[in-house]
């Protein structure tokens, strides 16, 4: 299914919750906003007729988001559900690591592909201070149990914020040699949350890891993964680094995505606050055909792009990233 703009959709990014047993300060809404009731999220029996309606329209990748989607209640059986349609070719989970563990094994089992973890620094201090709530240890065990499980290619996120320090690049060019792993860096979006201290940009990271001016730019094609990263590796290295920036260098004209929130809304695009309620007719008995007309009534309201630069100012946005799973 190609959207107005020529771009073909076959990725959709599925929140399973907004809940996080994390709280980072960029992502979640501020104290005091209550988390979603149960029974306004999805079900996982509603989410896997979704997955089959859409996959007919096109839809063969799926990322699993959150909130956390490891809070969620049932989630190696729902894997394991959308394995057996036998229909999607990869299926992915964006995930802050901390529950993985115990569950890893189960998941690679299921037929979950891969992982990315969210790691935006590995001083503890700074760790806690970004996550508000979470324990760098476990983190750090989520990572290393991915691994060991084959969850594989392991991408971890890393959020510029001033949590960033120099001796995190040396640690993270250290992991990057021993383990194929893609550590990717990200600009803050500022979505519904209030602001981050940004700390160093894409420029000085480039320049701090030797990368500055090198061709050494991969193929997209050579890390498996479907998203807006630009990769680079070093020779000799195991893994890679990459860079998303959203803010210096848009990559809309590349989107490929949908996003379902837990609510059960179809956002076009993830700067934009156009969203299509699914979950009401799906609940008023909607038919396949219904389902897909609202499907393709999404992919219609994608926007070319979006405006976010810092520029312009910034856009108002009604949810926070955490409503909505990156
Ligand atoms: P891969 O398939 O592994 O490449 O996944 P991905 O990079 O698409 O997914 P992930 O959930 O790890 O997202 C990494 C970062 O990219 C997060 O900060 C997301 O918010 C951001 N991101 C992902 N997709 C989009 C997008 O379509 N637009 C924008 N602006 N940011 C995005
Ligand atoms: N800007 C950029 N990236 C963000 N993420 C969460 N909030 C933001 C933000 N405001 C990242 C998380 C996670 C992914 C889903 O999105 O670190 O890895
Ligand atoms: Fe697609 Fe919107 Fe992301 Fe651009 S900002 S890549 S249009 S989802």
């Amino acid at each position: 299914m190609r959207d107005g703009h020529n771009r073909q959709i076959n990725y959709l990014r599925l929140s399973l919750t907004d809940r996080c047993n994390f709280r980072c300060v960029y992502c979640v809404p501020p104290q005091g906003k209550e988390w979603l009731e149960h029974s306004e999220i999805l079900t996982y029996e509603e989410m896997l007729r979704l997955i089959k309606v859409f996959n007919k329209a096109g839809i063969t990748k799926i990322r699993l988001t959150g909130g956390e989607p490891l809070v969620r209640k049932g989630v190696v059986e729902f894997v394991a559900a959308i394995k057996a349609l036998g229909v999607i070719e990869d299926i992915s989970m964006t995930t802050n690591g901390s529950l993985l563990p115990p569950l890893a094994n189960r998941l690679k089992t299921a037929g979950l592909n891969r992982v990315n973890i969210s790691l935006d620094t590995i001083n503890s201090a700074n760790f806690t201070q970004i996550t508000t709530c979470g324990r760098l240890d476990d983190t750090l065990s989520g990572i290393k149990s991915a691994l060991k499980a084959g969850l594989t290619p392991v991408k971890l996120n890393v959020v510029l914020t001033e949590a960033l320090t120099e001796s995190d690049l040396t640690y993270f060019t250290e992991l990057v040699y021993h383990q194929p792993i893609s550590v990717r860096f990200i600009e803050y979006m500022p979505i519904g949350n209030q602001p981050v201290q940004r700390g160093m940009d894409v420029a000085m990271v480039k320049k701090l890891l030797g990368l500055a001016g090198r061709e050494m730019l991969i193929p997209a094609s050579v890390i498996q993964g479907d998203g807006p990263a630009k990769y680079y590796r070093f020779p000799k290295y195991q893994g890679s680094f990459g860079f998303i920036t959203p803010i210096s260098e848009h990559f809309c004209e590349a989107c490929n995505r949908l996003r379902l929130t837990a609510d059960g809304h179809l956002r076009p695009c993830l700067l934009s606050n156009t969203e299509v309620d699914i979950k009401t007719p799906l609940r008023n008995g909607a038919s396949d055909n219904d389902l897909t007309e609202l499907f393709f009534t999404a992919i219609r309201e994608k926007p070319e792009g979006h405006s976010l630069c810092r520029a312009s100012g910034y856009p108002a946005f009604e949810r926070s990233m955490s409503q909505i799973g990156g």
